[in-house]
């Protein structure tokens, strides 16, 4: 098919805006159109793409999501090694590091540095060919990383294709940065992993970190990840001469750089960076643990040369750990949705990093016994990644023989159930479903904004329409009626009738969003989508087996033995039915035999030449077929392209329909007809 020549350079005009606003908003920060209208522009170039899918290049912004699961990454090893930096805790590590580096120099003079905020992240680096991004990876040890191209590509801050400038782009440029999650971002998440019972992220650089290591690209998408570039390694068809002249050329090259890097001469004004950037840390919407200092000439850095695994010519000089000394003057336990029972002690209120902390999570019983925290210590608390409070450790020679020992109590503290704790689990579970806190807290994830969204039911409500007797579960919420809330405290006539409304409304959902409300442990947003594609119905979700779960891409053997357990209880089946009586319907639930591939589960295997693998997976799943990555008995069809694969072999072995493309596109032909 030709592409008629209006419709290429509509494309082409798309691709530019599109690039352009992605440039203003994510590596400027500067952007100056609507987020609708931004939608907008990519709504048009994706249909258009997918008209045209012959059209579709590498560096085209709709290709930011576009990879498959890799499986695995692939390790990348770096032409030169990404080495690390010795720290400095003090002005005098500092002093001495600019002594040595101007002896080893032969000078007198007072050496011009770069100063550069020290982003505590993950380090990457960037491959670009000709100025279009060929290659992604990890630091790894150094020498060698991992290969997280699609998972780097999601990120937008990090351009696909460098811009043009005056200055033409290198052949090859090999870019080092550091990967970040912003600090609202990372709050955020953590709620999200909280609500759905999953393990949360120590700081925010673990949740860099876990982010870029995804193996679904998806998922690191909808992480809000960015990068500030510091450095380069190789640069074919480019010559340095400075740092602070590598800062300012990746920048016109579309490259993000931190808007606080300085060119500052003498070690003084060094050491006034680290002050003035110190004052101004806590306000960053991002963390840095210090500044770095290089030697600005590139000539000189390569005649200080490096040691194994640090250069001569750079320090990082840190900042303060925000750590403060207070007394724990109890220990509380908390009930989650899910039952688990959290330890969070409870003390003298003290500043640390500019903020008043008085609870920290002690995480569970094992780590009490780890780190020996008794009530009544004092002990040292820290803001891990300056976010969550942390006990660090006691302080043992302040102990006075009066401190108490933690005991877990065999029995939840709200409801007395005896509580219960599984093999190769931490945590100690109140396995009461209606214990007080549990179904508060099951209430208010079920009216949460990515669930039934009932604007106005938050925990107070919650808590007062649950002790009021008005309702017992999620399904009760949908019989209330207006003199029962009228019965309630701080309820008013509107306030009621709003309320109520919102409900009503909710019943008109999508399966997506009910998945998830139903607040299944480890079942979150992503996963509730990947399950609502795959079954398209309650019923069909309520009876899948593990190994039906786990055949999914994406769902791992913890979320599908959780999501059986689940519904294996009758309380939770029971939930579903009265919720499904009271009205509650999906606009996304498809009919039986609506769909022509329903329940069929495809593998591809080779090289298809009609179109990519990724686009033949996305027709079968529309169909409402799905498709697996590995041959095993739930398969109902391989389809061989070029060049097969093992996958073949297994097929036959296990005499599973085999057919070609050719007749994979007649298939998906006649269905459609
Ligand atoms: S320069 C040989 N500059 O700190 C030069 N590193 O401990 C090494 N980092 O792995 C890197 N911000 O991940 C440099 N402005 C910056 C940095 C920075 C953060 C990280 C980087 C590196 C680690 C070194």
């Amino acid at each position: 098919m030709t592409v008629p020549e209006d419709t290429l350079r509509r494309i082409q005009w798309l691709r530019e805006q599109i690039n352009h606003h992605n440039y203003l908003y994510y590596v400027l920060d500067q952007p100056e159109i609507s987020d609708a209208d931004y939608d907008a522009l990519m709504r048009e170039l994706l249909d258009l793409e997918a008209s045209y899918p012959e059209v579709v290049s590498p560096d085209s912004p709709t290709q930011r999501i576009g990879a498959a699961p890799s499986g695995k990454f692939a390790p990348v090893p770096h032409t030169v090694p990404m080495l690390s930096l010795d720290d400095a805790f003090s002005q005098e590590e500092v002093m001495d590091f600019d002594q040595r580096v101007r002896k080893l120099l032969g000078t007198e003079d007072e050496m011009e540095y770069t100063t550069e905020p020290k982003m505590d992240g993950v380090a990457v680096e960037l491959i670009y060919e000709s100025g279009l991004l060929i290659q992604g990876a990890t630091r790894g040890d150094g020498y060698t990383g991992e290969d997280v191209t699609a998972n780097l590509k999601t990120i937008r801050a990090i351009p696909l294709r460098l811009r043009d400038s005056e200055l033409p782009v290198p052949e090859r440029l090999e870019v080092r940065g550091e990967v970040f999650i912003y600090r609202d971002a990372f709050v955020e998440l953590n709620r999200e992993r909280e609500k759905v019972g999953e393990n949360l992220f120590a700081n925010p650089r673990n949740a860099a970190a876990g982010s870029l290591r995804q193996l679904d690209p998806g998922v690191t998408a909808r992480r809000p990840l960015s990068i500030f570039c510091y450095g380069v390694g190789t640069a074919v068809g480019h010559d340095f001469t400075t740092q602070w002249e590598i800062l300012m050329t990746l920048r016109t090259w579309g490259l993000r750089v931190n808007s606080m890097v300085k060119k500052v001469t003498g070690i003084r004004n060094a050491l006034k960076y680290h002050r003035d950037i110190g004052l101004r840390r806590n306000e960053l919407n991002y963390e840095i643990d210090g500044v770095v200092i290089k030697v600005n000439r590139l000539e000189m850095q390569r005649r200080l040369g490096a040691k194994a695994r640090s250069p001569r010519w750079a320090i990082a000089f840190k900042f303060e750990a925000a750590q403060a000394v207070t007394r724990i003057s109890s220990i509380e336990l908390s009930v989650g949705r899910t039952g688990a029972i959290t330890p969070v002690a409870v003390m003298e209120p003290v500043k640390v990093g500019g903020v008043v902390v008085s609870r920290a999570t002690l995480h569970n019983e094992d780590e009490i016994r780890r780190k020996d925290i008794r009530i009544g210590d004092w002990v040292i608390i820290r803001r891990a990644g300056d976010v969550i409070p942390e006990v660090v450790r006691p302080l043992v020679d302040r102990r006075t023989g009066r401190e108490e020992i933690f005991q877990m109590p065999d029995t939840c503290p709200v409801c007395g159930s005896r509580l219960v704790r599984k093999s190769g689990e931490a945590a100690w579970r109140c396995p009461n479903p209606e214990c007080f806190p549990r179904l508060v807290k099951q209430l208010t994830h079920f009216a949460g904004k990515a669930a039934m969204d009932i604007n106005g039911l938050g925990p107070r409500v919650a808590e007062q329409l649950i002790t009021a007797g008005i309702i017992r579960s999620p399904a009760d919420l949908y019989s209330i009626r207006l003199s029962d809330l009228l019965s309630l405290e701080r309820f008013a006539g509107k306030s009621a009738e709003n309320l109520l409304a919102t409900i009503n409304k909710s019943k008109r959902t999508t399966l997506a969003r009910f998945i998830y409300g139903l607040g299944i442990r480890h079942v979150g947003e992503v996963a509730s989508q990947v399950l609502t594609s795959r079954f398209r119905s309650i019923q069909r979700l309520m009876d899948a087996t593990e190994g039906e779960l786990m055949a999914i891409d994406g769902i791992g053997p913890e979320m599908a033995g959780s999501i059986v357990e689940w519904f294996r209880k009758p309380r939770n089946r029971e939930l579903v039915n009265s919720l499904m009586k009271a009205g509650v319907e999906f606009k996304d639930q498809i009919g039986e035999k609506a769909l022509p591939l329903q329940g069929k589960v495809f593998v591809f295997t080779g090289s298809l030449s009609a179109m990519t693998r990724a686009h033949a997976k996305e027709v079968v799943k529309e169909m409402g077929g799905e498709t697996a990555s590995a041959v095993g008995r739930r398969v109902d069809c391989v389809v061989a392209g070029k060049r097969p694969g093992s996958k073949l072999r297994k097929a036959r072995e296990l005499g599973i329909t085999i057919i070609s493309e050719d007749e994979f596109l007649s298939m998906i032909e006649k269905v459609k007809t």
